[in-house]
């Protein structure tokens, strides 16, 4: 077991936090992000997003990451050994990821399309409606698709965390950083004048971003920005579903953890505030205020009319839009599949290759499966959130909105009030540097931290609603 643990380790620092900013980045930054800066009055939802990141995401990201590298053991065996009672947690724990990886690469798949039809010159064709709708609901292409992108996340992690997953890291996220810089950019750039005659510009739209809206503002609302800022925040820094535990497990022991959270979480929030300013001044300038759409629509609807409205430049923006997006989504979808291989070689005593490919075959079944669920298999679920959802969405539901958050919850009573913080903050110093912000983590952990996931958690399965009436 020594032997095996040893072998698996990120070359450097460096490594290590773009492999876990690779995780943390993905269409959630891309756009869940943007959509719900935009929904939820601008500038105040940065604010709100923020001081999140520092303190509670902070605190969820210092967990996972120590309880990783202290245990030297993925999710299932990492809570056992932390408490051999709570190791149901665990198993509950690598349940996430194995829920997740069903669509992952289906999500992966549609993404690729887009970058395929982007550069082959057939944008005009993915401007016009309906084009997305007839793609998932086909019942060939898709499944093609997802099974590449599988294919290609299975070859990585197959090759071993530091030649697959850190070598890919190291190169696609700092080109992922220019190319979202770069369109950024262009994005403030754009003027556009529409048929009534009125014209709107870059900047505005940039305002339109970085301005607190408080119009209307009620405690109610208030709340429900807090609360979607800490979903976002949670499932955008990749906690509390045992990647970061897994990723954990490779740190070299000398690595100083407090600098490198710092980083992954800069990097993570860097990338989400760069493809607000990409995508909401871009939409803003072609369709105003009303034109930004909720989930995968943001990305495959509404952004392709978006190219189309830019002329000819729209098709390079459009391939260099797609493939960041499909580096974000690979670089996650392999973080996914890394921690279920890991708990498995754990499990079942197995090597990385024989595990690799024995979930590769059922995530490429599963995979099928899902994207079936725009066609073959069909259905309509109302979910306890109010929505209506395919396969793909029940089961984004059950692993983000029903599962994350009570993992988050009794994690934080776990490390809080039964193994104490100073089970991690011993390790967060353990390599000779200073814990910066040991404190604010005692008291985040303790109490603020329960009470946020608590509410967070009522409010995901829809019981919240109900007590406010
Ligand atoms: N952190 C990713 C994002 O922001 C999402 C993700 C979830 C990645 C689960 C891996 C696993 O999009």
């Amino acid at each position: 077991m020594e032997n095996k643990t040893k072998k698996n380790t990120f070359s450097s620092q460096f490594g290590f936090v773009m492999a876990a900013a690779g995780s943390a980045v993905g269409v959630g930054n891309l756009w869940r992000f943007p959509y719900l800066a935009a929904k939820d009055g601008g500038g105040l939802f940065l604010v709100v997003y923020l001081a999140l990141v520092v303190t509670f995401g902070f605190t969820l990201l210092v967990s996972d990451i120590a309880i990783g590298r202290k245990t030297k053991k993925s999710a299932i065996y990492a809570y056992a050994e932390m408490n051999r009672k709570w190791r149901f947690l665990g198993v509950a724990t690598f349940f996430v990821p194995v829920i997740i990886m069903t669509y992952y690469a289906v999500i992966g798949g549609w993404i690729t399309k887009y970058f395929t039809v982007y550069l082959t010159g057939e944008a005009n064709a993915a401007a016009e409606d309906g084009y997305f709708t007839s793609f998932i609901s086909s019942p060939v292409s898709p499944v093609v698709f997802a099974m590449f992108f599988m294919g290609l996340t299975a070859l990585i992690v197959y090759n071993g965390v530091e030649k697959g997953i850190e070598k890919v890291s190291k190169f696609i996220m700092p080109v992922l950083l220019i190319m979202v810089v770069g369109i950024a950019v262009f994005s403030l750039t754009l003027t556009h004048t529409d048929d009534s005659g009125i014209t709107r510009n870059g900047l505005q739209g940039l305002q339109f971003y970085l301005t607190p809206n408080l119009e209307k503002m009620t405690v109610r609302r208030f709340l429900q920005i807090l609360l979607d800022a800490m979903s976002q925040l949670f499932f955008s820094l990749s906690v509390s579903m045992g990647i970061m535990i897994t990723y954990g497990t490779y740190v070299k022991p000398q690595v100083n953890l407090s600098k490198s959270v710092n980083q992954i979480e800069f990097f993570d929030t860097g990338v989400a505030l760069l493809s607000g300013m990409m995508i909401i001044p871009a939409v803003y300038v072609f369709s105003g205020t009303e034109g930004m759409s909720a989930g995968p629509s943001l990305m495959f609807v509404s952004l392709p009319k978006i190219f189309h409205a830019m002329g000819k430049v729209g098709i390079l923006v459009g391939v260099l839009f797609f493939l960041t997006a499909a580096f974000a989504t690979l670089t996650s979808c392999i973080s996914v599949l890394e921690s279920i291989v890991a708990n498995c070689m754990e499990l079942f005593h197995a090597s990385r290759r024989k595990v690799t490919l024995v979930l590769t075959v059922i995530y490429m079944a599963a995979s099928a499966v899902i994207t079936l669920g725009y066609s073959v298999f069909y259905l309509e679920v109302k979910l306890p959130n109010g929505t209506v959802g395919q396969l793909l969405d029940i089961m984004d539901y059950i692993s983000n909105s029903v599962m994350m958050p009570f993992i988050s919850l009794f994690s934080c009573i776990l490390i809080g009030w039964i193994v104490g913080p100073k089970w991690i903050s011993d390790e967060m110093e353990s390599s000779g540097h200073t814990f910066k912000r040991k404190k604010l983590y005692n008291v985040m952990i303790k109490y603020i931290a329960p009470v946020l996931m608590l509410i967070l958690a009522l409010q995901s399965i829809g019981i919240l609603d109900a007590l406010l009436g």
